[in-house]
């Protein structure tokens, strides 16, 4: 796109909302009145909504859905996480491309999709990609041990649902890192590392989160027990705004995660998580684990007691409520 098609853009979206005169937005990109009037139009044919009233000028109403790396670098507050974004129309899986890279790409590089052909899930389900969702991956290269790698996912859970939070969506945390909504799945995370002698070299964080996915573009099975942002909110939204916001959340957890006790942030993810206190049945690939969620330890497993007072820490697992 043009210079100054993105510079009025950018201005009106810093506007948020309040009109900008022709005549300002002349002035401030050196241009005439009738070029401003030019772009606008141009803008409009791209899909920009953008409202003119004579009388105060330019309204900035709704922007095309389609998630735009450029405005990304121009709205993020982060000073780490996306100042890399390698963004595809479409890809297998955000998550293999960004472990093909992950060994000589710079932390908190992010790998975007609009839509992914083989999105991958937990427990090699399949992972639905339509468009209109927020399909990524982070890589991360904290220096800890691969025994607190579920502390990482842990982090992540909260960052997104914070962000969703943000957004007016009544978003919890479902153990491990499943995102619902009313009881609906919004978003799951998917943790892949690769690690040395114990030693974590890098994380991928596969984040799939259903922005604008229309509903009726899901799978039945699937459809029944998933929302996305627009379907809770009523309209769909900025998702460029939206991953601004999400690297913002995920970067703050990141730091708080690095520089402060662990136990801060069990609490944290207990405040937003559905599971503490309900019944569950935990599933792994060699156990079937039935009980009430009581907590979460030091590592990131979840805490469940059994009926006859067992306690069990389970790091990795399918969990069900049965309440
Ligand atoms: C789950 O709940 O099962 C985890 C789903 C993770 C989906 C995301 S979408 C972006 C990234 N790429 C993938 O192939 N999967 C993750």
């Amino acid at each position: 796109m043009n210079d100054n098609k993105k510079a009025i853009i950018s201005i009106l979206r810093k506007s948020e909302g309040t009109p900008v005169s022709g005549q300002e937005i002349g002035e401030r990109l050196g241009i005439t009145r009738a070029m401003v009037w030019k772009y606008i139009k141009a803008l409009r044919k791209e899909g920009y909504d953008v409202r003119s009233s004579p009388k105060t000028g330019y309204i900035l109403d709704s922007c095309p859905d389609k998630i735009d790396p450029e405005m990304l670098q121009v709205i993020l507050k982060t000073s780490l996480f996306g100042n890399d974004v390698l963004y595809y129309s479409e890809l297998e899986s955000t998550n293999n491309t960004a472990r093909e890279i992950a060994s000589r790409s710079s932390e908190g590089t992010v790998v975007l999709a609009e839509t992914q052909k083989s999105g991958r899930g937990r427990m090699g389900r399949e992972w639905q990609s339509v468009p209109g969702g927020l399909w990524l991956s982070l890589i991360l290269k904290p220096s800890i041990p691969l025994d607190n790698l579920s502390r990482v996912t842990l982090v992540a859970g909260i960052a997104v649902t914070n962000a969703l939070r943000n957004m007016g969506v009544d978003a919890h945390i479902k153990w491990p890192n499943d995102v619902l909504v009313k009881g609906k799945k919004i978003c799951g995370i998917l943790t892949e590392v690769s690690a040395e002698i114990g030693k974590v070299e890098y994380v991928i964080l596969g984040i799939g989160i259903n922005v604008n996915v229309k509903l009726s573009d899901l799978n039945d099975d699937i459809r029944r027990n998933s929302t996305s942002i627009a379907n809770e909110t009523g309209k769909p939204i900025d998702r460029t705004s939206f991953l601004a916001s999400l690297l913002y959340e995920l970067e703050q957890q990141y730091i708080r995660f690095k520089t402060r006790q662990f136990a801060e942030i069990v609490d944290e993810w207990i405040n937003l998580s559905d599971t503490i206190g309900r019944n569950v049945r935990v599933t792994t690939p060699t156990l079937l684990i039935e009980g009430k969620a009581i907590g979460i330890t030091e590592k990131g497993a979840l805490v469940v007691l059994d009926k006859n007072d067992k306690k069990h820490e389970i790091i990795a697992g399918n969990c069900r409520y049965s309440d």
